[in-house]
């Protein structure tokens, strides 16, 4: 279930287990926990530098600026627990119609295999339909085994490939209607 609240409309989106909703300023350690924990065939861009960049109060900064982080990847909190496991949300997608995103998932490594991933994806494919996007993309490794499964639970289709290099693999480009 979707419903919009508070200053700004920002979505907030209820599943049986989980709440997706906004980031808030504090939290920047899950993410940088996030990052921390980044297989090492992610692009260096996505993970922690040498220098130990992005740092907590880096990923703060950006969660109170970035408005990616208040519409776009929602912070998924677990009812019960009351804890923030990771996001879920839509991202420009670069491809196909502007009203064409793309679906992006992270969590925690303690958080994975219980099927929240899946749980919280479902909730944002609906709300992406009530929003009126016609299509909905998903790129994801080769390697990465839980979340083509997870896109395969979806019912995402890949539609082609490119090969990056020998170290980070090929990337697969999946799509689905909301
Ligand atoms: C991808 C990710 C979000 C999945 O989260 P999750 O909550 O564990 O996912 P779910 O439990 O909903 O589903 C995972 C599925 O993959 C399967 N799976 C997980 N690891 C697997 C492996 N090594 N081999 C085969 N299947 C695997 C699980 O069994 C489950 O399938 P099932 O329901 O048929 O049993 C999580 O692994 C993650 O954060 N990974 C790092 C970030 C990432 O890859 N993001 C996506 C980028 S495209």
């Amino acid at each position: 279930m979707a419903r919009a609240t508070g200053p700004g409309d920002r979505v907030v989106l209820e599943t049986e287990r989980l709440v997706l909703r906004s980031w808030r300023p504090g939290e920047g350690v899950v993410l940088h926990q996030l990052w921390t924990e980044r297989d090492p065939r992610v692009p260096p861009r996505r993970r922690i530098d040498n220098d130990g960049h992005p740092t907590v109060d880096e990923l703060e900064d950006s969660i109170r600026s970035d408005e990616l982080w208040a519409t776009g990847l929602l912070a998924v909190e677990r009812s019960a627990e009351a804890d923030v496991i990771g996001y879920c949300g839509l991202v420009d997608s670069g491809r196909g119609a502007a009203d064409e995103p793309e679906l992006a998932f992270e969590l925690l490594t303690r958080a994975r295999g219980h099927g929240y991933a899946t749980e919280a994806a479902r909730a944002v494919l609906g709300w992406a339909g009530s929003c009126g996007h016609r299509r909905v993309w998903a790129t994801v490794w080769d390697w990465n085994t839980a979340s083509r499964r997870v896109l395969a639970k979806l019912g995402f289709v890949e539609t082609g490939r490119t090969e990056v290099d020998p170290v980070h693999g090929t990337t697969l480009f999946t799509t689905r209607r909301p």
